[in-house]
C-alpha cells in the first residue's frame, strides 16, 4: 500500500456517504484516512458518526452568520481578504447579479460563513476535501483558496442524479417526477457553477415500474456508498487528470492508467 492520503469532509446531514468513505478508510479499501469533517448544520446527525470514529470536527453556523447580515448588513464584518466585486465576477451561481440586493447579500454571507470555514480547516493537513451532501454552495472565494493549483482541483462532490441532467438540490426527485427508466448518482471537482464541474465518475441502476421515490433514493445511496470510494482511490493514486474544454465547454477528467 502507499501513502494515505488526508481527506477532510464538509456534511449538512445524515451523513451516509461520509460513513461509507470512513469504513473504507478502516478497511483498508482506499489508501486514505479522514482528517477533519466539518459542518453548516449544528444538528448534522453525520457528527455523531465523526464522534464515534474520533474524527476532529467543527460547526460553523451558517444560519446564525446568515441572520446577523438580515439584523445590520452596514455593519456586518467581511474578511479582510474578500473582493467583492472579484467574486462576483467570477460567480456563476446567480443569473442576472448585479451585485446589489441578493446577490450582496448571497456572496458577503457566504464568503463570511467561508473564511470561518477556511480558519476551521486551517489547523489540519489535508489533500482532499469531499462534500457528502453539503447542503451549501460554496463561492470563487472558498474554492480559489483551497484550489491553488488550478490543473490539480481537490474538492470533489457527490450528487444524486446522473449530470448534466438534474443539478440543483433534489437529483433523485427530479429523476423520478420526469419518469426516468433509469436513475444514477455523480462524483465530479466543484467549479463556480452549480453542480457543473469535470466528471469523475458515474453509477447507474434502472428504475423499475414499482419503485416510489425512496425507493429511487434508497437504490441511488447504495450507488453512491460505492461510487465516492471509488473515485476517492482514484485521486488518492494520483489517476484524475483533468482536461480543459473548449472555450465554453466543459472540462472533463481522464482516469490514467
Ligand atoms: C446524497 O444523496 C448526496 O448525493 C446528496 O445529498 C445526500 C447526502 O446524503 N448531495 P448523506 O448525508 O450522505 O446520507
Amino acid at each position: 500500500m502507499g501513502k494515505k492520503i488526508r481527506i477532510g469532509a464538509l456534511i449538512s446531514g445524515g451523513g451516509t456517504n461520509l460513513q461509507a468513505i470512513i469504513d473504507a478508510c478502516e478497511s483498508g479499501a482506499i489508501d486514505a484516512e479522514m482528517a477533519f469533517v466539518g459542518t453548516d448544520n449544528p444538528d448534522a446527525k453525520g457528527l455523531n458518526r465523526a464522534k464515534k470514529h474520533g474524527i476532529p470536527q467543527f460547526v460553523v453556523d451558517y444560519p446564525a452568520i446568515i441572520r446577523s447580515y438580515r439584523d445590520d448588513p452596514d455593519g456586518f464584518p467581511l474578511p479582510q481578504d474578500f473582493d467583492f466585486a472579484e467574486i462576483l465576477a467570477k460567480q456563476n451561481l446567480l443569473e442576472d447579479a448585479d451585485g446589489s440586493g441578493k446577490a450582496a447579500a448571497f456572496i458577503k454571507t457566504r464568503a463570511a460563513a467561508e473564511a470561518a470555514l477556511l480558519r476551521e480547516m486551517s489547523v489540519f493537513s489535508y489533500d482532499l476535501l469531499v462534500l457528502a451532501g453539503f447542503m451549501r454552495n460554496l463561492t470563487p472565494y472558498f474554492i480559489d483558496r483551497i484550489n491553488t493549483d488550478p490543473a490539480n482541483p481537490r474538492i470533489m462532490n457527490i450528487h444524486p442524479a446522473l449530470l448534466p441532467s438534474f443539478p440543483g438540490v433534489d437529483g433523485y426527485g427530479d429523476t423520478f417526477r420526469y419518469g426516468c427508466k433509469v436513475g444514477g448518482c455523480t462524483v465530479h471537482f466543484i467549479d463556480y457553477g452549480e453542480d457543473s464541474g469535470p466528471i469523475i465518475g458515474q453509477r447507474a441502476f434502472p428504475i423499475l415500474a414499482d419503485y416510489d421515490l425512496g425507493m429511487v433514493q434508497k437504490k441511488g445511496l447504495e450507488q453512491e456508498w460505492l461510487l465516492y470510494p471509488e473515485c476517492i482511490q482514484y485521486f488518492a493514486h494520483g489517476r484524475l487528470k483533468v482536461i480543459p474544454g473548449e472555450p465554453g465547454a466543459r472540462a472533463t477528467v481522464k482516469i490514467t492508467e
